[in-house]
């Protein structure tokens, strides 16, 4: 007799191995992430090809060892739930093999789900009685978005970035100003001993709609820092790393604003690698506030790649009989 409610999640759509298994869609037994960043740190950003041989590599151990932290079995699962995109083909393939194979060999429903929307529903793991409609914000290094889900749990997406995602911009100065890789946590670690008044930076579109634009600010830093190599000293550059983070999390909370606003709804959700960012958090709860709208985030695990949130959309999915074929594709672009 299985155990009801019982998913394992997958997730391979970047440079993270995972794998989780949660009871009843928010009760995480285990929750399993390879990282691979330090394979990729030499190189500044993520490597496709070097990506996907890793997952290959790790799958199936980190998947059993979900399944030993839950202290459970394969044929205790009801349901699998994997990451079909947006993410890299190579990455993606790896996870939806694995999620097939297991679906296909215990007879057990296969639930394909969008990555992006996954992140939202990290909020759901620790607040699963979050009211709709809700906007949220999901900024990643792949993404930056603004969604409202609807109260009849339709979403619909109001604005993207027209060109570089905030996780993006962050890695790519990151980079650029040699402090590792990925970007955010550096940036926020420096930024906290700078003044993040110091240097002006363009806030790109800050005005204009729900979209976003940051590859001009990545220029201006980037031609600051050429015109004035004395920036990258050690008394400079913590100035400048909390200016250029200030600048793209003004842009973030502004535009998320706008769309609580424009929709009238009392609550943001954020979500993504980047919603980890303890400036993020605190500057959108600051200016929420004030027009009395409610804001949430998951605990920092839930924000980056993790297969806990995809075991939870899984669920959702599940619950009203959106089951996928095994013929299910991966795909590199966000379509719903
Ligand atoms: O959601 P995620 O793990 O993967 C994608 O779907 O892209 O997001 C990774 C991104 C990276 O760009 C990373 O630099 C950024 O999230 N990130 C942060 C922080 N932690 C991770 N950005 C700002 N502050 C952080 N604390
Ligand atoms: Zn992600």
């Amino acid at each position: 007799m299985k155990n009801k409610n019982i998913i394992l999640g997958i997730e391979t759509s970047c440079d993270d191995t995972a794998a989780a298994v949660l009871k009843d869609g928010c009760k995480v037994l285990s929750n399993i992430v390879a990282t691979q960043a330090e394979l990729h740190a030499d190189f500044g950003g993520i490597v496709p090809e070097v990506a996907s041989r890793r997952h290959i590599e790790l799958i199936n151990l980190v998947i059993a060892q979900a399944l030993k932290r839950a202290n459970l079995d394969f044929k205790d699962l009801q349901a699998v739930g994997v990451t079909c995109g947006p993410g890299l083909i190579g990455s993606l393939l790896i996870g939806l093999a694995s999620a097939k194979s297991i679906s296909y060999s215990l007879n057990i429903p296969l639930i394909g789900v969008n990555h992006v929307i996954s992140h939202i529903y990290a909020n759901f793991i620790e607040n699963p009685d979050i009211k709709r409609p809700f906007i949220s914000l999901v900024a990643s290094g792949g993404h930056t978005s603004i969604y409202i889900l609807k109260e009849n749990d339709e979403f619909e997406i109001l604005g993207s970035t027209l060109d570089d995602a905030a996780g993006e911009v962050l890695d790519k100065i990151a980079r650029f100003l040699k402090l590792g890789y990925p970007g955010g946590p550096a940036i926020e670690e420096i930024s906290i001993k700078g003044n993040a008044n110091t240097y002006k930076l363009p806030r790109p579109m800050l005005e204009k709609g729900l979209d976003f634009s940051f590859s001009g600010l990545k220029t201006a830093v980037i031609y600051m820092v050429r015109k004035d190599k004395s920036l990258l000293s050690k008394e400079k550059l913590p100035d400048l790393a909390a200016s250029f983070q200030k600048a793209i999390i003004d842009v973030l909370v502004k535009k998320t604003l706008r769309a609580a606003l424009r929709y009238e709804v009392l609550t943001i959700v954020l979500a993504g690698g980047v919603s980890s960012n303890s400036y993020l958090r605190s500057e959108m709860k600051k200016i929420a506030k004030f027009r009395g709208i409610n804001v949430i985030y998951p605990s920092k695990e839930y924000c980056t790649d993790n297969a806990a949130m995809v075991a939870c959309l899984a669920f959702n999915k599940l619950k009203k009989g959106q089951i996928s074929k095994l013929d299910i594709d991966a795909y590199s672009q966000i379509y719903m």
